[in-house]
This record gives structure tokens, C-alpha cells and sequence, in this order.
């Protein structure tokens, strides 16, 4: 079975009847939806919340029960994959752009489940591109503040058009080649005006990291 799935399908075992659960986005994420659906139809009794757009849209096709944030009182257990995993368990997420209401959920929640094949195990951060979510306006001049930070910079696009996240703002994948340190770039990243969030996911947020082996 493909490593992702296997992955995805583990992290369900945690899953509880009464829990909140938050569902993540990506290609990973997918197969813990499609379990939990099936869970669902064999009775388990679940409210989940998602972190896009896309994501709620597979829920809702699998009868997942979403509620509104307005209605969350706590998240008990929140899936989702990542781009890197480094080996203190720091993440780089936001490959499908959907990094600052992932962060909002993982902030938010009691267990955050990260869900990998091993391809995504690195000893350091920042071979895969860097995304951080900025505010369109005046972004050309977030963008030179964010590489005086030794990096270069793309803004992502999707179908030949500036991809534009959930909340209506710019991704820009940043190529640091390396993050040594994570935490002290995170944070020196959102000294930035402009800057909305980043995909570096300090390992304080994580709980567990699942390697889905096939
Ligand atoms: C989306 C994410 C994804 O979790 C990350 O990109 C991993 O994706 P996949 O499971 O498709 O490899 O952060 O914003």
C-alpha cells in the first residue's frame, strides 16, 4: 500500500468517538479523510474542522459532519502532512498553500498527528522552498525584506495565474537552501511587516510524527 496511505490510515486509529478532529490538507491528508469517512459509516461519532477549502469539500462528499470555528471549543486531535520533518521534529508545511490556517489548527489543538512517507524525513530544513503567506499590498517590498534573509524568492503560481491562498493573500516559496535554525527564522520572518505566516511548524506543536513505511 503507498506509504502515504498507510500513514494517513494510521493516524484514524487515534480517532474517538465525541472528538473534534481537525483534517488537513494535501495529498497525504486525503487518506486520513477517506478513513475517517468510512469510520463514520461504520458509526463512529466525530465533528471535524478543515484547513482549506479543498479539504472541507472531500469532508462534505464523505458525510464528515464540519461545524464552524464559531462552534469549536477545542480541537482534539488535528491530521496532517508536511513537505520536511527534520530530525528535532521542526516541520516546513504549506505546499498546497494552506499553511496559515493549518498553523491556526495545530495552534488550537490538544494532539497534532503528522502524517509523512519517508521521503519527507531530512536531516535539516530547507531543500524543499520555503512558503510564507504575505499581504498583497506593498508585496514587492515584503519580498526584498524576506531575502535580505539569504534567500531567493518565487511567487507561487497555479494554472498560469499568482496562486492566491484561502484568505486571499500571496504565497511566496523561499529557497534558504538550508534553516538551521527554525525557530529564530520563524520569528525573524514574522518581524516582517507584511508577512501573515510561515510554513515552519516549531516542534513544540507537534505531538506525534507517523512514517508511513511500504
Ligand atoms: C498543505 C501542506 C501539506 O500537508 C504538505 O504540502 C504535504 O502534502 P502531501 O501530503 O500532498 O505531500 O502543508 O499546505
Amino acid at each position: 500500500m503507498d506509504a502515504k496511505r498507510i500513514a494517513g490510515e494510521k493516524a484514524v486509529e487515534l480517532v474517538e468517538d465525541g472528538m473534534t478532529v481537525g483534517l488537513g490538507t494535501g495529498s497525504t491528508s486525503y487518506w486520513a479523510i477517506q478513513k475517517i469517512g468510512q469510520r463514520i459509516k461504520e458509526g463512529l461519532k466525530v465533528k471535524a474542522v478543515a484547513s482549506s477549502k479543498q479539504s472541507e469539500s472531500i469532508a462534505k462528499e464523505l458525510s464528515i459532519p464540519i461545524i464552524p470555528f464559531s462552534e469549536v471549543e477545542c480541537i482534539d486531535l488535528y491530521i496532517d502532512g508536511a513537505d520536511e520533518v527534520d530530525k528535532n521534529q521542526n516541520l516546513i508545511k504549506g505546499g498546497g498553500g494552506a499553511l496559515l490556517r493549518e498553523k491556526i489548527l495545530a495552534s488550537f489543538s490538544k494532539q497534532f498527528i503528522v502524517i509523512v512517507d519517508p521521503s519527507k524525513i531530512v536531516e535539516t530544513l530547507g531543500k524543499f522552498p520555503l512558503p510564507v503567506e504575505i499581504v498583497p499590498f506593498a508585496a514587492e517590498l515584503t519580498i526584498k525584506r524576506i531575502q535580505e534573509l539569504g534567500c531567493t524568492t518565487q511567487i507561487r503560481q497555479k494554472d498560469g495565474a499568482q496562486f492566491v491562498s484561502d484568505n486571499g493573500n500571496i504565497i511566496l516559496d523561499c529557497h534558504f537552501g538550508a534553516i538551521p535554525d527554525p525557530s529564530d527564522m520563524n520569528l525573524k520572518l514574522h518581524m516582517i511587516p507584511g508577512v501573515v505566516e510561515t510554513g515552519i511548524f516549531v516542534n513544540s506543536l507537534v505531538s506525534t510524527v507517523i512514517v508511513g513505511n511500504n
